[in-house]
């Protein structure tokens, strides 16, 4: 008797000739052999699907409306079956591809493999880590929790630092406030278009790379040894792939992805984080401030990005080894440790230090009109008259003695009727007073 699998082959063979098809792209031989770091494309490939898949199942009990989002992230969280370990490899997975993409990135750039004629595969590539950023921002608002909300809150204020960027504050947000015009927005393209954007990205991506072949390492004898795509290199992406997934199942269970309570706009106390590849942006706004807020909020993000993009066509160096490439060596090396840099120190100073942030004053900006200080004060003409207009705060007082102020306002203007505001936390009367010295 023949064997039933060979025969099934055969039968298929005959009809679709899938391996006369596949076989020029398996056999292919990769310069170099296979070697790990060759894996972490794929390894952005299979966490994407990792995305793809557990997002379906999370859309069968999400819902994009406000009033249920987080009681369905709530009820996928602790009662739907496996509902944790779906939820948990979404958000694991999310970090991951992150961290894979920016690994990847680097050892493209090490390898020079961005160099001509590879320039529409770093350009793509280029296009294919926005668009990750993207997800990540999208998603982060989805569960609807105070976290998410207050996050999306500063994240969606970032353009109106710019001069006229209120226009996409108003897009981003659907309307002035985060809302369920939000909600629903960010859902659409989180779902809708960047899965869409991103598989068709990625199919260039791999098109062209079918076209141009991997870059061989910059060592000639290394260089010379080859090893087939298929079984060598693909054993190894496939080791990689499982390790990867066994530690997000892992993670999903030691270390269950969050969900805080859920949104209210009238919660004062509320201090928003990024997640943490967000860091280093919320770092560096600590330093850009006042009139020259917009430099780190929206010059220099996107100023990296063109920079980027343009890499392959202003570095016309064609030697590959990095020895040869001292000032491109140099550029990763401060930008990786820049990038560390501004994490851990994010990630340690818990709250905002070392003099106002964009984050501060815009919750100070909050607070203000939820203490309904604007009831009395006028910022700009608009507001009550029964206190002085603060527009011009910041030249007329110091930091200690506005806090000074809110815990007793009597005490330094004897007779005033302004309530005492001695309730509020440190970090609160922080950002009040960030706030109050930031107008000018
Ligand atoms: C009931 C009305 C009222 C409310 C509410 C109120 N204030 Fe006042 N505020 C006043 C009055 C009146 C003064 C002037 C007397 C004084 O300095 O205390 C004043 C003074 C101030 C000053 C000092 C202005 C200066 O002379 O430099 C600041 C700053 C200030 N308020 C901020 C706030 C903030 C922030 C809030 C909300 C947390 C707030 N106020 C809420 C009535 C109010």
């Amino acid at each position: 008797m023949m064997d039933p699998i060979a025969n099934l082959q055969s039968w298929f063979e005959e009809r679709l000739g899938l391996s006369r098809l596949m076989s020029p792209l398996m056999s292919k031989p990769l310069s170099g052999g296979a070697r790990y770091q060759f894996s972490l494309g794929s390894l952005n490939l299979f966490l994407f699907a990792n995305q793809v898949v557990t997002g379906i199942f999370l859309m069968i009990y999400y819902v994009n409306s406000p009033d249920h989002a987080y009681d369905a992230v709530k009820w996928i969280q602790y009662k739907a079956d496996f509902g944790y370990l779906v939820r948990g490899l979404h958000y694991w997975g999310a970090s991951a591809m992150v961290v894979s993409v920016l690994l990847h990135i680097i050892r493209v750039f090490i390898y020079g493999a961005y160099k001509k004629p590879r320039e529409i595969m770093w350009v793509s590539g280029t296009f294919l880590m926005l668009l990750v950023f993207g997800f990540a921002f999208t998603g982060y608002l989805l569960p609807w929790d105070q976290k998410s909300y207050w996050a999306t809150v500063v994240g969606t204020s970032i353009p109106g630092t710019m001069p006229g960027g209120d226009f996409l504050v108003r897009l981003a947000r659907g309307g002035t406030s985060v809302s369920n015009l939000t909600l629903t927005r960010f859902f659409s393209v989180h779902v809708e278009i960047l899965p869409w954007l991103l598989a068709a990205l990625a199919g260039i991506h791999l098109t062209v790379l079918q076209i141009v072949d991997h870059t061989p390492p910059w060592n000639p004898e290394k260089a010379k040894v080859e090893a087939p795509f298929y079984p060598d290199q693909a054993f190894k992406d496939m080791v990689l792939f499982l390790l990867v997934f066994v530690a997000l199942i892992a993670l999903a269970n030691l270390s269950p992805a969050p969900l805080g309570s859920v949104a209210d706009p009238t919660v004062k106390t509320y201090v928003p984080r990024p997640e943490w590849y967000f860091f280093f942006l919320y770092q560096l706004l600590k330093y850009f401030q006042g009139h020259y807020e917009f430099v780190g909020t929206v010059i220099l993000p996107n100023l990296f990005i063109v920079v980027m993009l343009l890499l392959p066509f202003y570095d016309r160096n064609p030697a590959l080894a990095p020895k040869k490439r001292p000032i491109a060596m140099a550029c990763i090396g401060a930008l990786i440790i820049g990038y560390i840099a501004l994490t851990t120190m994010a990630a340690v100073s818990g709250s905002p230090g070392g003099g106002p942030s964009t984050v501060s004053i815009s919750k100070g900006k909050l607070l203000f009109a939820q203490l309904h200080c604007d009831s009395c004060h006028s910022i700009n003409g608009v507001g009550g008259q029964v206190g002085p207009p603060l527009d011009k705060e910041a030249d007329k007082r110091t930091r200690e003695w506005l806090i000074a102020h809110f815990k007793d306002p009597q005490k330094m203007s004897p007779g005033s009727i302004m309530p005492k505001f001695n309730y509020l936390t440190k970090g609160q009367m922080d950002e009040l007073t960030d706030y109050m010295q930031s107008l000018k």
